[in-house]
């Protein structure tokens, strides 16, 4: 049997990836102790595990260093790699969304909507599917500041509980699409590895149906 390379997204989504394979069969027991690690293996070694930051899990697997991996939708929108997007594995369950404050019109204060976001791909594809001309700032991370501090009238972002935009004074304006993490493969893998790729993917699907 052929060693499978999963890569898994560092973060929220990789516990709840590690439970899927544990159910799975896979002896995750290497994966669950407190490591700086960033290659791991199976207990039986039929699997090696790269731990990369969300962003990078697409780039990997299109480019072959990785046959399996778990990432989020946002991400594969976003990265737009060619890679096959296997299953929904339906946690992380979560919504791409404009937000801003509730009374949009006030706090719009030039001529262009300026919009926040780490997902400029995302923002992009949005509001040029509206017609709408929009000034995109990229940020890297603590996007709901935009509006807050007026760098920005909304910003494009995820929201799971929504405490963060409470949390702010924000509300949701529009909801762009729903989320969840998504088990994705290697174009060439799924051909040379069928015979260990397909099983897997086959038995994670059981899993997340409940079958
Ligand atoms: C994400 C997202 C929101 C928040 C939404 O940020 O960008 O800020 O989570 O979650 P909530 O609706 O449950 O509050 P993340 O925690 O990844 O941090 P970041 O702002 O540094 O990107």
């Amino acid at each position: 049997m052929r060693q499978i390379t999963i890569a898994l997204a560092k973060g929220r989504l990789a516990e709840k990836a590690i439970e899927i394979l544990d159910k799975c069969g896979v002896d995750c027991a290497p994966l669950k102790k407190d490591t700086r690690k960033l290659v791991l293996y199976d207990g039986e070694g039929k699997y090696r595990f790269i731990f990369v930051k969300p962003a990078d899990v697409p780039t990997y697997i299109e480019r072959g260093a990785a046959d399996m991996g778990v990432v989020g939708k946002d991400t594969l929108l976003e990265e737009s790699k060619d890679i096959y997007e296997m299953l929904d594995l339906k946690f992380g369950a979560c919504a791409m969304c404009v937000a801003g404050f509730a009374d949009k019109n006030n706090s719009i204060t030039q001529n262009k909507l300026r919009v926040a976001s780490k997902y400029v791909r995302v923002a992009k594809d949005y509001y040029a599917s509206k017609g709408i001309d929009v000034d995109i700032i990229k940020l890297t991370g603590s996007v709901e500041l935009g509006p807050v501090i007026g760098l920005t009238d909304v910003i494009v972002d995820i929201v799971e509980s929504g405490k963060t935009l409470e949390a702010n004074g924000l509300v949701v304006l529009e909801e762009i699409c729903k989320l969840s993490a998504r088990l994705v493969v290697n174009k060439v893998s799924l051909k040379t590895k069928k015979d260990e790729v397909l099983p897997l993917v086959n038995k994670i699907s059981e899993i997340v149906e409940g079958r």
